[in-house]
């Protein structure tokens, strides 16, 4: 592990320093934990000059399970304690939708395909009434998308809800998280997108408006443990967007959430006000760092908030591929580089 900076003990706090996190590219490689972040989150977590907790939050754009069982697996994996109310998914803010549609047919795209029904159970965790997913409407008309076959654990494990949909009106499609058969799921989203009323397959002639469309996020790429940068739920958004345009020659209407939108920024800068009155801090002023790994989200929704930021070299951003599109405060070979830059700069 790196040391301290010798000054942390001695300079007066200027600012209160607090941190938001990304997690794919810059705390995990897949499914790897990467050393430098379990240090870091160490220091952050009172073993530093001045012994005291610092405020973070997880910034995610990943998602699937709930803020809950994601706070506990995080907690496993990187050996600190994790709050629930320091977790920001990309769908966390999703929740703000429930005003709108929480008692209207929505359909849901997107989630793992072999835990059946689970992101169904996030959202209506959140409060949403009236979910179904493309696995029901499979399992309704199997012609619908011929080109593969409902995954049968859906139904050993009796999580397809049962419907007509011909009598179904969907009032919203939310993608909440990566589809995992994008050509069913473009299908099923275009027969919805077309539709005069909102019913699958009800094509009419392109003039009516648009059935309300939401992303959890934009992402084009994202960081794992393979050697380049993977699609994300930005590039299933494109090909979305030109599927649609192919086959009713308008242009697609969206609302995406995630980073690097502001509602995400803003949503992430009250939990750390309240995380930093969790450990006892007084209120005022937060300096708050982004670690992010992709220009594009973590970086550029830094800029437009006014926050500080750190672009790490373990995920997206790589120094052959020229500078990044968006200028961080720094740049650091990872997390730990991060954390320490940032408290040398505060403290
Ligand atoms: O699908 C997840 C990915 O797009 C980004 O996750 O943690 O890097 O925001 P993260
Ligand atoms: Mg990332």
């Amino acid at each position: 592990a790196r040391s301290l900076p010798r000054s942390l003990g001695v300079r007066t706090l200027r600012h209160r320093v607090a941190f938001a996190f990304d997690i794919d590219g810059v705390l995990k490689a897949g499914p790897t934990v990467l050393e430098p972040a379990r240090r870091a989150l160490q220091l952050l977590e009172g073993n530093n000059a001045r012994s005291v907790r610092v405020p973070y939050v997880y910034v995610t754009n990943g998602g699937g399970p709930s803020e809950t069982e994601r706070a506990a697996l995080l907690q496993r994996e990187l050996g600190v304690p994790v709050s629930p109310t320091q977790v920001i998914q990309a769908h966390t803010v999703m929740q703000s939708l429930v005003q709108d549609f929480g008692d209207k047919p929505v359909l849901m795209i997107g989630g793992p395909e072999g835990v059946p029904g689970a992101s169904r159970a996030v959202m209506e965790g959140y409060g949403f009434r009236d979910v179904y997913t493309a696995q029901d409407i499979q399992a309704w008309a199997p012609p619908v998308y011929p080109f593969a076959k409902l995954d049968p654990r859906w139904h050993e494990a009796g999580a397809v809800r049962q419907a007509d949909f011909s009598q179904v009106h969907f009032a919203a499609i939310m993608v909440f998280h990566d589809s995992r058969d994008w050509g069913r799921d473009i299908q099923l989203m275009c027969d919805v997108l077309r539709s005069r009323d909102g019913v699958v397959g009800n094509v009419g002639d392109d003039t009516h408006p648009q059935v309300p469309l939401f992303f959890s996020h934009g992402d084009l790429l994202w960081g794992n443990d393979f050697l380049a940068s993977r699609f994300g739920q930005g590039a299933f958004q494109h090909a979305v967007a030109a599927v649609y345009k192919a086959t009713s020659g308008r242009d697609l209407v969206a609302t995406t959430f995630g980073k690097p939108e502001r509602g995400t920024y803003e949503y992430a800068h009250e939990r750390l006000r309240a995380r930093a009155a969790e450990l006892g801090h007084e209120a005022g002023e937060l300096n708050t760092w982004m670690v992010g790994d992709n220009p594009a989200s973590d970086i550029a929704g830094a800029n437009g908030y006014g926050w500080a930021s750190a672009l790490v070299r373990t995920g997206v951003f790589r120094d052959v591929e020229g500078p990044p599109a968006h200028q961080p405060t720094i740049i650091v070979d990872d997390v730990e580089g991060a954390v320490l830059h940032a408290l040398e700069q505060e403290w």
